[in-house]
């Protein structure tokens, strides 16, 4: 169910306007990291063999927030809502990323290039195609793998982690990566290194990084080189929003 999408100047217009609502929303209503889990969530579907699920919109069907992955997500898809009311002409698909670029920008990351056009769908995929926390590095390569995406990206995209804290109600695991849960900067991956702290999570997943030696290395790279991080995250971050969509 696809609809046709022509970002004409009146379409520019309002992802402005949209990406000035969401600056406003986001600090109103401190939710930046979920906003990113939620830009993340419906674009991580995608599988790039078959060209199904990627930045869709789908997510706000019922059936695919109810999948286990999205538990929580629920709350940020009805803060998009929000700004949907005022800017109908924008798609879904193109509302909750830009929802997670300006989650990254005014939490003080990298800007990220935002280029909308993206249809909305109402086709959910199969549950399951999101990354298990409790597995391994093979398990990530071969979820980022089906998506088109690199090692680089796997770990500059985790350092998203930056961000907000996991809820046990949600996904069983509890607890911030960093001290500073709100500020986006590289301390996902100077923690990862210093290993266990008192009162900070690392997922299994998180700690992969450090297992296999491609993932490692940009970890060490990332830690010592915020810029660098930077220059990555929002080259990563790019793509990850742009999976299953062609700009024209
Ligand atoms: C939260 C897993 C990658 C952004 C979480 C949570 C889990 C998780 C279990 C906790 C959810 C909760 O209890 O509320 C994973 C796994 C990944 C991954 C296994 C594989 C690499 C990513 C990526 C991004 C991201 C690529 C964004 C680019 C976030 C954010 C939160 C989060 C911002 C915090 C949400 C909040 O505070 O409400 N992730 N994640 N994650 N994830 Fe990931």
């Amino acid at each position: 169910m696809a609809g046709g999408v022509v970002v004409d100047a009146q379409y520019l217009k309002e992802v402005e306007k949209a990406r000035r609502d969401l600056r406003a929303l986001i600090a109103y209503r401190n939710c930046a990291p979920i906003m990113l889990r939620l830009a993340w969530h419906d674009a991580g579907t995608y599988n790039a063999e078959t060209k199904t699920g990627g930045a869709t919109g789908s997510i706000r069907n019922e059936h695919e927030l109810g999948h286990g992955a999205n538990s929580g997500l629920k709350i940020a898809v009805n803060f998009c809502e929000e700004v949907k009311a005022k800017y109908s002409k924008i798609t879904y698909a193109d509302l909750y990323q830009l929802a997670g670029v300006v989650a990254v920008e005014v939490t003080g990351g990298p800007t990220i290039e935002f280029v909308p056009g993206r249809k909305d769908s109402l086709e959910s995929p199969e549950e399951g195609r999101l990354p298990d926390a409790k597995k391994g590095a093979s398990h990530l390569k071969d979820i980022f793998y089906r998506m088109g995406l690199s090692d680089k990206d796997i770990v500059a995209l985790s350092g998203a982690h930056t961000l907000g804290r996991a809820h046990p109600e949600r996904s069983g695991f509890e607890g911030p990566w960093t001290n500073e849960p709100l500020k986006f900067d590289n301390s996902y991956f100077t923690e990862l290194l210093k290993g266990e702290s008192e009162g900070l999570l690392k997922l299994p997943t998180d700690k992969a990084l450090l297992d296999d030696p491609e993932f490692r290395r940009y970890v060490e790279l990332y830690a010592k080189d915020e810029d660098a991080f930077f220059k990555d995250y929002a080259a990563s971050h790019k793509k990850l929003s742009e999976l299953g969509f062609t700009p024209s």
